[in-house]
């Protein structure tokens, strides 16, 4: 197995940029599955099947790029408010390719993680999900995290009451709460915050995505809608991404 920082670095070296300028933890909004359906004259379901595919092509490159962890949001706790056949489909959908997508998260040593609340979800999506998860728990390379109902506040929500549990129970005392403890208790523990955060569709906003996580990301925007975005428009963000000075409100070290 070729380790994921060699080849992060031969994917930095093709890109032309440092190591240290490729991102460890890249997310992604996944949005413009009905406009490019729209714009087709196909319906929204057939903007969906693409949009799979593409999250499935986009998690395979990820892969072989050596990125540590990788985050899709790819059904937010607000998108229950549309038509019950979209969400229907939606939900076979996942199901479909949660069970379809194994081969390949076993072939490129990546650990599936789920990202939202469980309770909501239909039985079939859960267990597709346990499975998924269970058969790719020792998995090393990347960490695909799907956040399937999720919701940014919802996580802050469900991290509290976790905290404050604790602390009835005499478990935790509320001076040991801080940055990092809180960190801990949300859904994406085992990555690091993201660097790279993309939306797709040319939207300019978080629609309730990591609140927590994105007080540093660096933010990108691409017109494409996200059954289009493919492997060059990574490849033009993360040479975006490697131009930016981060500097955490500190003064620029260059
Ligand atoms: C993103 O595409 C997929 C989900 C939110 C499930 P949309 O379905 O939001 O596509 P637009 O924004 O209507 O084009
Ligand atoms: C954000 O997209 C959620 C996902 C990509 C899963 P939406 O299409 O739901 O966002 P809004 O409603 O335009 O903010
Ligand atoms: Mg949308």
């Amino acid at each position: 197995m070729i380790d994921t920082t060699h080849k992060l670095q031969q994917a930095a070296s093709r890109l032309g940029i440092k190591l240290e300028q490729m991102p460890r933890h890249l997310a992604m909004i996944m949005d413009g599955n009905g406009r490019w359906a729209k714009a087709k004259g196909l319906a929204r379901a057939e903007g969906h099947c693409e949009g799979a595919k593409a999250a499935e092509n986009i998690a395979l490159y990820c892969a072989r790029l050596g990125m540590q962890s990788l985050t899709l949001y790819s059904f937010s706790v607000e998108n229950w408010k549309r038509p019950q056949d979209e969400v229907e489909g939606l939900m076979a959908l996942y199901e479909e390719y949660l069970m379809s997508m194994r081969p390949m998260l076993m072939r490129e040593n990546v650990r599936l993680v789920h990202m939202g609340r469980r309770q909501g979800l239909p039985e079939g999506v859960i267990s597709e999900l346990d499975r998924t998860m269970d058969l790719t728990r020792d998995n090393t390379g990347m960490i695909f995290a799907f956040a399937l109902n999720y919701g940014g506040r919802t996580e802050i929500v469900d991290a509290v009451r976790h905290l404050a549990q604790k602390c009835l129970a005499g478990e935790l005392e509320v001076d040991e709460i801080d940055e990092a403890c809180f960190g801990r208790h949300l859904y994406s523990a085992v990555m690091p915050d993201p660097d790279l955060l993309i939306r797709t569709a040319n939207e300019m906003r978080v629609s309730n995505f990591m609140l927590w996580q994105i007080s540093y990301s660096e933010f990108y925007v691409t017109d494409k809608y996200w059954p289009d975005f493919g492997e060059e428009d990574l490849d033009k963000a993360l040479v975006a991404y490697a131009q930016r000075d981060r500097r955490y409100g500190a003064l620029s070290q260059t």
